[in-house]
This record gives C-alpha cells, sequence and structure tokens, in this order.
C-alpha cells in the first residue's frame, strides 16, 4: 500500500483529544505479562501495529493474550523460562522494540529456538548493540554479518550476569540485558552514557522484581520471579507531541490533551517547546500505575529558536522530527546536535527531515549528528514522502497544517504503527 494522502492548511485546532496509549508501556506490559505468574490485566493498550507484532510473537511462544478490540486486554503469563519453542519464524514488523528486547527474553530461555525477522526497514537497523553484550553473557545468537542485522536465530541457554557499559543511550538496549538478567544467576548491571526512557525499571518492580538505580546505572538480581499486575497505559507524549506542534503553529488553537504520561525520562519535548515560547499548560498531575500522567492545554504561540543537545536527547529522541517542524515556524535557528542515533531509526530520520521538509521549502539542513533550521520562510504544499516511517508521516501531515497549497502524502498509512486514527482526529479538530 502506498497511500497518497491530500492535506490542506487550516486555522483554529480545537477539541478536547485522548492520545492512544504509550507505546513503549504496551509492548512491555504485553511482555512482562507474558513472563510473569498469574494473568496480567491491560487497561489502554496501544492498538497500534508495533503492538500487535510483539503480541503475535508471544502467542507465537504459547502465550495466551486476548483481541486488543476489548477494553481491557488479558495476558496468561507462563513464567519466566516458559516460552514454547514457536513452530515458525517471527516476525517483529516495523517493531525494534519487539525485536531487541525480545533477542534478551529468548536468548536467557534454555531449549527455545527462535528465528526472528522484521520489515525491510527493522532488517536494516542494528541488531549487534544488543547482540554482543547478549553474546557476551553466554548467548548463542547467530545472523547475517556476524549477528549484527536480522534475520537473527536464537538458541536459548543459560547466561551468566555481566556489567555492561552501553556507547549509547538507548532504552532497547538497557532493557534487552536487563530482561535477559532475569533468569541469570546474580547481578546484572548496565550503565549508560545518559539515562534513557526508565518503563522497564518502572514496570519490573511494579511486577515483584527489584531494580537498583544509582545514576545512570541499573541492576536487576537473577533469579527473578514475577507477577502478573493490573496494568493501565498512559496515553504516548510521543504522540502527543504532534497535536503540541499543531496547535502551536496553526493560528487560533486551543486543544486539551488527556491523559498523557509525563514520566520524566520522556518529557524532553515539552522543555524544548517551553523554551521555545509554546504555551502549555500542565492540568491535574497525578501518578498512575508507577508513571506520572497529567493533561496538557496547548494554545497558538510564536516560537522562537533553541538548541537541542546532549542529556535532552535521549529523553526526546522520536520527537526531533516534529520538533523540527516547529522550528521551521520559529524565529531564529534552531540547531539540533548529538543526535546520530536518528539515523538508525525506522528510516534515517536526519535526512529525511532535512530531504522532506526541506522539499516543502524550508530553510534547513542535515549534519552528522543533527540539523540546523532557520524558520520564518513559509513552506509551500507538494509531494513529500513518509519513507515508510510513522513519525515522518505524522510530522509531515502537520506541516501541511501551515503550508500554501495542498501537502500530497506519499505513504501516509505508516501512521498506524504507532497511531492509528491520526488522520481521522487531524480531520475532526478543524472541519474544513
Ligand atoms: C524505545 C526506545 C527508543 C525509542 C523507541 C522505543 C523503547 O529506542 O526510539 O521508539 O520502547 O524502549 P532506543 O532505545 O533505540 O533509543
Amino acid at each position: 500500500m502506498n497511500d497518497l494522502l491530500h492535506l490542506r492548511a487550516k486555522t483554529g485546532l480545537r477539541g478536547t483529544i485522548t492520545v492512544p496509549g504509550d507505546k513503549s508501556i504496551s509492548h512491555r506490559a504485553l511482555m512482562f505479562g507474558a513472563l510473569a505468574e498469574g494473568t496480567t490485566r491491560i487497561l489502554g493498550i496501544l492498538p497500534g501495529e508495533d503492538c500487535l507484532s510483539t503480541a503475535q510473537c508471544l502467542r507465537q511462544m504459547g502465550v495466551g493474550i486476548t483481541a486488543f478490540s476489548e477494553p481491557e486486554v488479558l495476558v496468561t503469563g507462563v513464567g519466566l523460562g516458559g516460552l514454547r519453542e514457536p513452530q515458525e519464524v517471527l516476525d517483529s514488523g516495523n517493531s525494534g522494540t519487539t525485536l531487541r528486547l525480545m533477542l534478551g527474553v529468548t536468548s536467557s530461555q534454555p531449549e527455545l529456538y527462535v528465528t526472528w525477522t522484521g520489515d525491510d526497514s527493522l532488517r536494516r537497523r542494528p541488531m549487534g548493540r544488543v547482540v554482543q553484550p547478549l553474546q557476551q553473557m553466554g548467548a548463542r545468537i547467530w545472523g547475517r554479518q556476524g549477528g549484527k542485522f536480522a534475520p537473527l536465530a536464537v538458541q536459548g541457554t543459560a547466561l551468566k550476569p555481566i556489567h555492561y557499559v552501553s556507547p549509547v543511550a538507548s532504552a532497547q538496549v538497557k532493557s534487552a540485558i536487563l530482561l535477559a538478567g532475569l533468569l541469570a544467576d546474580g547481578e546484572t548491571l548496565v550503565s549508560e552514557p545518559h539515562t534513557s526512557r526508565d518503563h522497564t525499571e518502572r514496570m519490573l518492580s511494579a511486577f515483584g522484581c527489584p531494580v537498583a538505580v544509582v545514576g545512570s546505572t541499573v541492576a536487576v538480581q537473577g533469579p527473578a520471579r514475577l507477577t502478573a499486575q493490573t496494568v493501565v497505559v498512559p496515553g504516548d507524549i510521543s504522540s502527543a507531541v504532534f497535536w503540541l506542534v499543531a496547535a502551536s503553529i496553526t493560528p487560533e488553537s486551543d486543544l486539551m490533551l488527556l491523559n498523557v504520561g509525563l514520566n520524566p525520562t520522556r518529557t524532553g519535548a515539552l522543555e524544548v517547546l517551553g523554551a521555545m515560547g509554546a504555551d502549555i499548560e500542565m492540568v491535574n498531575p497525578r501518578e498512575v500505575c508507577g508513571e506520572p500522567v497529567g493533561d496538557l492545554r496547548v494554545r497558538s504561540a510564536q516560537l522562537h529558536a533553541t538548541t537541542i543537545d546532549g542529556a535532552l536527547i535521549p529523553r526526546l529522541i522520536d520527537e526531533i522530527p516534529i520538533l523540527a517542524v516547529a522550528a521551521t515556524q520559529a524565529t531564529g535557528t534552531t540547531v539540533v546536535r548529538d543526535a546520530q542515533e536518528l539515523r538508525v531509526k525506522e528510516s534515517d530520520r536526519l535526512w529525511a527531515v532535512a530531504n522532506q521538509l526541506g522539499a516543502l521549502g524550508a530553510d534547513i539542513s542535515e549534519r552528522p549528528d543533527g540539523l540546523e533550521i532557520t524558520g520564518g520562510r513559509r513552506l509551500t504544499g507538494v509531494q513529500v514522502q513518509s519513507l515508510g516511517d510513522h513519525r515522518m508521516a505524522m510530522s509531515l501531515a502537520v506541516a501541511s497544517l501551515v503550508c500554501t497549497g495542498e501537502l500530497i502524502l506519499e505513504g501516509a498509512e505508516c501512521a498506524a504503527v504507532s497511531y492509528p486514527g491520526f488522520y481521522e482526529t487531524l480531520r475532526n479538530l478543524a472541519p474544513e
């Protein structure tokens, strides 16, 4: 499929939106529920394609998971070490989180042989970053280019604990090793250069497996046991940021976003938008299932440039494409640095953002580790491409709100990876 979507500028985005469930938390709720003893209830799960991939792979290893269409999803846990050997190749689709975290889970399960694959994008993404530390733990993993790329074959075996000092701040790397460590005998530690999202740490504790955290080092003690829980998934801040930027740059807008996850390891984009002069108010802050949550009111504002770098990067890693759209509407030059990780996401997002926003007429250039964007140029609607990347698709759709003429978006459908119903919400916010 390669849908062409025709989009035009709007004014006055108004209304109340509940963004879909957090993708990272939804994946983990499924996986931890599968590895726990008892039945886990998940409320507010993201019915996105990535999470469906996780559920499907777990089902193929003998985990009972009810339909996502029901108000609550039930996961019948098999206990750590209880996964059944699948009869077929497991397909992670577009989902890096599925593949990387499940490599950690499956490599530590003796008796289990699994072959993992994914779509074209995922088979191009680096897996050596988890395979190599897992191999240090004794994992038996084979794959293309010495285990750097999927398809990957895993022969589960007993692992030994390690202290891994990761060269990248990556929650997927950290989580893969911690999950492998749950079955290793002793303490498994992961240190990272900056703290990445900590949903794994929070949810492991909630499932009864204590996690020690000192600075940017986390540790689990194996062998562990997980006990089934009820997980209430908050709205995904990475999805909410599309609306925060949309309302900020579209005149006469006033939106209320309900039930947004506000975990401090994820709120970098809120800080950046605040520094850019966005009018965002947090209402009713609360805690739900160990995760901070709140409602966000956003109104149109004149934005100004900022610098995004250093420890902020892992706290807004998925939001850089949409923050780049905001920067095209800001006064001054916004600089993004230290963001080379974007080159190995669902697309090379530095290249993709520079090219696609450049095609709309933005003053934007690509740096080896970032972007430089000077705001103020009027964007012109032309045909642009998602490049099969969900966050590119939605960022370009938001850019259409301020384009002269019609923006034609090719490959719009991939938004369903993380945000089913995105375009419908966009249409409903400001009817033509
Ligand atoms: C995720 C971690 C991040 C993020 C991805 C989801 C997770 O990836 O980009 O969308 O759920 O752990 P990295 O760990 O590779 O930075």
